[in-house]
């Protein structure tokens, strides 16, 4: 499948999902303790942006560093859980496919969780040249996302639980490399194991 199909296919899959990705892909404990990890790291900011927002798990938790969030996401479906999860004038959500997104302003902080697997590697260094022109002045990035270990790269095979099967991306960076190729575009970032396996970037660019 070609990269537009499979961004495409990505976005129609996680709106399917909405309503049941919570229940599926979070054990609350494990989650807990993750964002505690991540959260530790994560600077008190005035203005964040974060990408793919979901259904706003971390946009709860990043109301207590930012005074205010701008949550992108391409499903309506996810915003709308989201809230219902956060009823606060302090978050703004924006419907939009990232691949294609005219940047509502610029941050102090952009923030992403569990989705920079899902950015094709044709995309890397444009999606990275998006937050480098979405940050402020010294503006950092914070990101969080799953790593196997192994060849990663391409397409996954994903289900609903009524069956139908979509493809969508997940890219295992190796942590090693990713460091080096943000490197390359001019980021000065620490990229850490944070359990088995998830990892965090944490940075700005310089
Ligand atoms: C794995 S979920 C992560 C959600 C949230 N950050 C979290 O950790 O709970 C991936 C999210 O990316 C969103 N998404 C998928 N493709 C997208 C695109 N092209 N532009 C914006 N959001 C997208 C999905 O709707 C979904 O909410």
């Amino acid at each position: 499948m070609d990269t537009e199909s499979l961004i495409k296919e990505q976005i129609d899959f996680y709106r399917e999902l909405a309503g049941d990705y919570d229940g599926q892909v979070y054990d609350q404990e494990h989650w807990e303790n993750l964002a505690n990890t991540i959260m530790k790291d994560c600077p008190h900011v005035g203005s964040c942006l974060e990408m793919a927002s979901g259904s706003g798990l971390w946009t709860k938790r990043l109301l207590d560093y930012a005074d205010s969030i701008t949550a992108v996401d391409s499903s309506p479906e996810m915003h709308a859980i989201s809230v219902d999860r956060i009823s606060d004038p302090r978050v703004s959500r924006v419907t939009a496919d990232i691949f294609n997104l005219e940047l509502p302003g610029t941050y102090d902080l952009v923030f992403a969780a569990f989705w920079l697997s899902h950015v094709p590697m044709e995309r890397f260094e444009a999606f990275w040249g998006l937050i480098a022109k979405s940050l402020k002045p010294n503006g950092r990035v914070l990101i969080v996302d799953s790593h196997a270990v192994g060849p990663g790269g391409g397409g996954d095979t994903r289900h609903l639980t009524d069956g139908r099967e979509f493809t969508i991306i997940k890219v295992n960076h190796d942590l090693a490399e990713l460091g080096k190729r943000l490197d390359t575009l001019g980021w000065d970032v620490d990229v850490v194991a944070t359990t088995s396996n998830t990892y965090r970037v944490l940075g700005t660019f310089k």
